[in-house]
């Protein structure tokens, strides 16, 4: 492969789990070099970067922020402060990648959006599967027409069981946003509109009507979740989502000509590169589509952030998530949320 010349210099805001996924990407990326990590904790930061091989590290979110030597910051703090870290990176200049969900809710992400438009920099929200070389074949296939007119889409994302609950995980604390559908919910629902626009002939698409129901347990998020979403052309969705049984990950499209099915679709390969597989069956035959990657998604996406900034590009191209497209998947969370009846502080408008 080709070396480039310039590596983008990335900053990562935060020390836990999906930060060390991030930084293992780095540590073998051809397009980026990991510099600075900043914690809330000078002491995580520090044992961070031993481990990674860091040269700079802070004690505090705001001096990575300030650290001249980063270019692009790599927000991956749990989903509420998405939004205020998002915001003061692009006020301080920096490229920001922040992970999904991009905010808590629509109005939050605009104003992420807003603040990358006003200072010129690059944004994207943090879907690696989107940055994975599959799901760009398993667009094209759809728009190709492979399995005919798509109608329907089952998508879902779901794990866990047993009863026990922690109240102490983010996963199961309102205040860190917790619940099924913004934690893993949200890439059926990416997903879904991906595979609607392609089949629609656009990046993505926006569901004209969602339905959906969730079961809200004692800590007061959803636990376990499904919606119905309804796009242009009668494309009828299927997504679900659960933090307590874990479900069939795949996604399946069913088209007037045949189906498609994805059994890898979310691509969480931290360690190796995983080959992609669609299994397409159409015309009497199945056949498996591979798609060789080599590298992890997480590298993938840190190769798509670098390329666009390299290029002066704000946004990324689909199926890699642009602004529209992240905006829209937080209204479609927003609409199933509702549906299910979780809110959060804020959804609250003294938030707004
Ligand atoms: N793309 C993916 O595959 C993927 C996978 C997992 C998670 N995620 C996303 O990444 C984000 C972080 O998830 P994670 O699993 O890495 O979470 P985690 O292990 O709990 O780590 C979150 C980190 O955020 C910082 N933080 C800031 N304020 C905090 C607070 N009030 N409470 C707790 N931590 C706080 C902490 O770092 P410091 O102590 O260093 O400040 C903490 O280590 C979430 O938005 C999640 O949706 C993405």
């Amino acid at each position: 492969m080709k070396r480039e010349t310039k590596m983008l210099q990335w900053g990562i805001l935060s020390t836990g789990k999906i930060a060390h996924a991030f930084a293992r990407a780095l540590s073998r990326s051809q397009t980026g070099r990991l510099v600075a990590v900043g914690s809330r904790a000078r002491s995580s930061a520090d044992a961070f970067a031993d481990q990674w091989n860091v040269p700079r590290r802070h004690g505090r979110y705001e001096d990575l922020l300030a650290d001249d030597a980063v270019q692009a910051v790599y927000v991956a703090t749990p989903h509420p402060m998405h939004a205020e870290w998002s915001v003061r990176a692009a006020a301080a200049g920096k490229h920001v990648l922040c992970e999904k969900p991009l905010a808590m809710n629509r109005a939050e992400a605009d104003r992420i959006a807003a603040a990358a438009r006003e200072n010129g920099v690059f944004l994207m929200e943090a879907f690696m599967y989107r940055c994975h070389p599959q799901t760009a074949e398993l667009a094209r296939l759809i728009r190709a027409g492979t399995i005919g007119e798509v109608r329907m889409i089952r998508a879902a994302f779901g794990f866990g069981g047993g009863d026990a609950i922690d109240p102490a995980s983010r996963l199961f604390d309102p205040a860190l946003g917790g619940g099924g559908i913004m934690d893993v919910g949200c890439y059926p629902v990416s997903m879904s509109r991906l595979i609607a626009g392609a089949a629609l002939g656009r990046p993505f698409a926006n569901p004209v009507a969602v339905a959906g129901a969730g079961r809200v347990g004692r800590t007061g998020v959803d636990e376990w979740a499904a919606a119905v979403l309804r796009f242009e052309g009668d494309i009828i969705a299927q997504v679900a989502t659960s933090l307590r049984c874990t479900l069939e990950n795949t996604v399946e499209v069913y088209g007037s000509a045949g189906r498609l099915a994805v059994p890898d679709p979310w691509l969480c390969d931290r360690e190796k590169p995983t080959t992609g597989r669609i299994v397409v069956s159409a015309g009497g035959k199945t056949a498996a589509h591979e798609v060789a990657a080599a590298q992890t998604s997480f590298a993938f996406e840190a190769d798509v952030v670098a390329r666009a900034v390299a290029a002066g590009r704000v946004e990324a191209a689909s199926p890699a998530m642009t602004w529209e497209d992240s905006l829209g998947n937080m209204a479609a969370l927003d609409a199933w949320r509702a549906a299910a009846g979780v809110v959060y502080p804020a959804d609250r408008p003294a938030a707004a």
